[in-house]
């Protein structure tokens, strides 16, 4: 007999279950998206260039087009429906809405995703490219808008809402740590 194509697997997914049987082939994305009906994680490039696939995989980014459904079992994912706490929106999800942080909207999943886990990572102290000491003792850098530009440049926007996406998550980050 040929060796089996397809596995069943368990996903957690915004603290749910879900159950089900994919081709060893599928993306996380396509099981989110075509087989979880979960359709606010967007497919933009489906190559890993663009960032509007992104969601949360054990709280870290991940582009989901990359990643086989099969290697997310026994992992905690969270895509956009799952960032907002019932009825409250997450403070990245407020601030886009009052600073305009997106336009069509397509790559705004992502963006929120990415600048959820960017806020996370800023304040657990890990540096980027743009951080000039990068000693672990100097702690986190000012969330400068090159610091978040830099953070956030896996996530493409083809309209133009960089300005809008910068101050937000600046602002997210601003109510973040007056709330911690
Ligand atoms: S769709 Fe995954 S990075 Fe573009
Ligand atoms: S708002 Fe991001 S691509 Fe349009």
């Amino acid at each position: 007999m040929p060796p089996s194509t397809s596995s069943d697997l368990t996903l957690s997914v915004n603290g749910e279950k879900y159950t089900l049987t994919v081709d060893h082939r599928t993306t996380l994305l396509d099981a989110l998206r075509e087989r979880l009906d979960l359709t606010g994680t967007k497919k933009g490039c489906d190559q890993g260039q663009c960032g509007a696939c992104t969601v949360l995989v054990d709280g870290r980014r991940a582009v989901s087009c990359l990643q086989l459904a099969v290697a997310a079992e026994g992992r905690e994912i969270t895509t956009i429906e799952g960032v907002a706490e019932g009825d409250q929106l997450h403070p990245v999800q407020q601030a886009f809405l009052d600073l305009d942080g997106f336009q069509c909207g397509y790559c705004t999943p992502g963006q929120i995703c990415s600048a959820v886990a960017v806020i996370e990572e800023h304040a657990a102290g890990w540096p980027s490219a743009a951080t000039d000491d990068i000693r672990p003792e100097a702690g986190p850098p000012p969330l400068t808008p090159e610091e978040i530009r830099e953070r956030m440049s896996g996530n493409l926007c083809r309209c133009g809402a960089y300005v809008s996406i910068v101050q937000a998550v600046a602002r997210a980050a601003e109510t973040k740590g007056a709330a911690a």
